[in-house]
Parts: structure tokens; sequence; C-alpha cells
């Protein structure tokens, strides 16, 4: 296990504490070959181990080269997935602290342990603030998140406190957040988790892994993601790669990675065929991806280009409308996850799809409650007459 420059390909000790290559671009984990195989992987999930149990460390050959007992693990991973109207959606919002964010954390926070750190950071739109917390809570390690001030959903804020880190409101937006803690780090030592740390990836193709295993390794045709900051992307991105070189899968999905049209930079590289990389001031309802400079761009795009895949953006509306779609049917999901459904609509995609719900419901609820229709949140005095008025009001399903 070595990491590896994906621009020019120098490498360096993987205990090296580094983010980004001398050249400036990203490092990525490489190993020699796979470990592991699907039928290990099969076998594993009968078995009561913590471990074994995790969604992420069940695939750890092909995750992580550590001493088992190095691991710090809540355990994390195996969610379901979901078949509804002939679409499958993999909620990562089942994860310890509601959103994917737990898988590359898991992985960072091992890491972190195992290279002696004592303190963490990240910039965070809030879900990985809230992912880092817990697990630095676990360890016994300080943390610190850099999140944009007033612009984090309640869910997020409130869990990122609770476990305990401090939390640095900087007067600015995610990218400039983002900007920050990579100085931060730098200067007063402290180990960086967000995902342009090459383990947060690592732990992150274990969604495209598990999901794979969910559909006993017959690959769908399309894998749909929201995207922000790109580090999904680019982790589904290498985990189609190397299952697909190890002979876990057949076919190669192709990846349907979707923006909010008010965070897009990503989606207009793409229209141009990537001649150039776009930054803009991103805004969006779905504060989860309101960035307008995703650090992992350059991976990101060896993915769609090595999955044949597409970007789509997709507006607000469409991204609220099918939140409603999906919380409806009993899911649930947090805004920035919806932008699956609302894509595969405007992209008119077809065949075998799996949408990822990258967060829970309960992550931003104001985001329901600013739309609560009237006949469904009803106010009444505390009299039968009251409660029939109403009932005789309100919807039926
Ligand atoms: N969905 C949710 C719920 C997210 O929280 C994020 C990113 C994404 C999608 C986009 O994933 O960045 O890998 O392209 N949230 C980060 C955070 C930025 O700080 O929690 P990506």
């Amino acid at each position: 296990m070595i990491l590896q420059c994906i621009s020019c390909s120098r490498t360096y000790s993987a205990d090296a504490i580094r983010y980004t290559c001398e050249c400036g671009n990203l490092l990525s984990v490489e190993r020699a070959t796979l470990g592991g195989s699907p039928a290990l992987f099969d076998q594993r999930r009968a078995s009561r181990r913590a471990i074994d149990q995790s969604g992420v460390w069940r695939f750890r050959e092909a995750v992580l080269d550590i001493d088992e007992r190095q691991i710090v693990t809540h355990p994390e991973g195996s969610t379901r997935l979901y078949e509804r109207s002939g679409i499958f959606f993999k909620h990562e919002g089942e994860n310890p602290t509601g959103s994917f964010k737990d898988r590359g954390m898991t992985v960072a926070v091992t890491q972190a342990v195992r290279l002696g750190a004592t303190a963490i950071a990240c910039a965070s739109t809030g879900n990985t603030s809230a992912s880092l917390a817990a697990y630095a809570a676990q360890a016994g390690l300080r943390a610190l998140v850099f999140v944009p001030a007033g612009k984090v959903a309640a869910g997020k804020l409130a869990q990122t406190l609770a476990y305990g880190a401090t939390c640095l409101a900087v007067r600015g937006d995610f990218d400039a957040a983002m900007a920050l803690v990579r100085e931060a780090c730098d200067r007063l030592g402290i180990y960086l988790v967000n995902s342009i740390n090459p383990f947060r990836i690592e732990g992150q193709k274990t969604i495209v892994w598990e999901l794979l295993q969910d559909l006993e390794w017959n690959a769908p045709d399309w894998i749909v993601v929201p995207a922000g900051n790109l580090g999904n992307t680019s982790a589904f991105g290498k985990a189609l790669i190397e299952a697909h070189a190890a002979g876990w899968i057949r076919t190669m999905p192709r990846i349907a990675s979707i923006q909010a049209s008010g965070a897009n930079p990503f989606f207009r590289s793409f229209r141009e065929g990537f001649a150039q990389r776009h930054r803009v001031t991103a805004e969006t309802i779905a504060s989860a991806i309101r960035i307008g400079d995703p650090v992992s761009y350059e991976k990101a795009l060896t993915a769609i280009r090595a999955t044949n895949g597409v970007v789509g953006e997709v507006t607000d509306d469409e991204l609220m409308a099918a939140k409603g779609e999906i919380d409806r049917i009993g899911i649930g999901c947090e805004p920035a996850s919806a932008t699956t459904l609302a894509g595969v609509r405007k992209l008119g995609l077809t065949g075998r799809i799996v949408c990822i719900l990258t967060g829970h419901v309960l992550k931003d609820p104001d985001a329901i409650l600013k739309n609560v229709p009237q006949e469904q949140m009803i106010e009444i005095d505390p009299t039968i007459e009251a409660v029939e008025r109403a009932v005789s009001a309100s919807p039926r399903p």
C-alpha cells in the first residue's frame, strides 16, 4: 500500500502525512493486488464480529492494510438497499451518524490513530463534521471542524456539537472554510480528514462494493450519486475500476453524478467535454452540496471517463419535488440526496438504476418544516369535535 500522485505518478509512503503531491495534484492509495473476493465478503456477512458487520471493514483487504486491533469502527455501513417502483435506493442515511461520511471517516480516523495523531480537523457543510466528531470521540482525539457560519442544517450542527467537537463558524462559504482548514492543518500539525485525504476515499469505495454485494454481484446499469466536493464520485470510480479489474463484476456500471444547478462547476466542465475546470459561487437549498470549487475534481473526472459516466444538474424545485417523493414512500432523505431521483428523471435514465441516498431525513428539519402544507399540520383545541373537524379536512393518502 502506497500513496501515488494521480498526475505525475510519484509515490510516497502510506505513512506520510500528506494530502497532495509535490506537483500539487491529488494522491491516491494504491496497492499491487486487490485482496479479498466476493466469496469471502459474502461469508463475512454471516459473522457477528464488529469488523465483519461493518460494511467498510468487511472489505478490509481492499481498504487499508492494518492490524485489526487498531480499527476504529462503530460499526458502520451495512445499509439497506430498497427497491421502489423499479428503482433501487441505497440508503446511506442509515449509517451511525446519518450519512455516508461514516464510511470514509472510520478509515481516516483509523489511519489517524495509526499515525499517532492527537487532533483531527475538516471543513464541512455539516455531515463530515458530525461524522468526524463521533469518530474522534470514540478514538479519544481532539476534534476541530470549520463550517460556513449560519449555513449548516440544524440536525448536523447539533450532532457535531453533541459529540463534543470544537466548531469554528467561518464567516465565508464552504470553499473558504476548506482553504482555511488546509492552511490550519499544515500550520498546527493537525491531521486533515476531508476527502482530499486519500484514506477517506478508500472507505467510501465500499458504498459501491456493498451495493454490488446486495445485488449478488450483478452490476446495475447506473449508479446515481449527488455531487458536491466530488469525493464520492471519485470513490465510486475507483471502486468500480478496481472491482472490474479484479473480476468481481463482469460489466461496468455507468456513474451519473448530479449537481444542484446553483452549485454546478462539475456539470459546467462536463458540458464542455472537461475542457476546463470551473469554479462558481454556490447557492442551493441543498446545503450539503453548496460547494463551488470541489477539491476532488481531477479524480472525479477520471471516474466519469472510466465508467462512460455523465454529469447532470437539477434545480432546487426539481430536487425538492424528488425529496417529497422519497419522503412519502416512507424512506426519506435530506435535500442533497434527492438530486439522484431528480437526475434520473431529468436525464431520462433507464435500466437497472441505483440511487445513493447520502443523508437521513432528520439532517435538515428546516427544509421540511418550511414547506408543510397547511392541511397537514393543524393546531386544535382539546375537544373531540375539533378532532373530527380536522380529520375530515385533512387529506387521505
Ligand atoms: N450528499 C450529502 C448528504 C453530503 O453531505 C455531501 C457532502 C454530498 C452529498 C456530496 O458528496 O462532497 O463527496 O461530492 N458533504 C460534505 C460535508 C461536503 O462536509 O458533509 P461529495
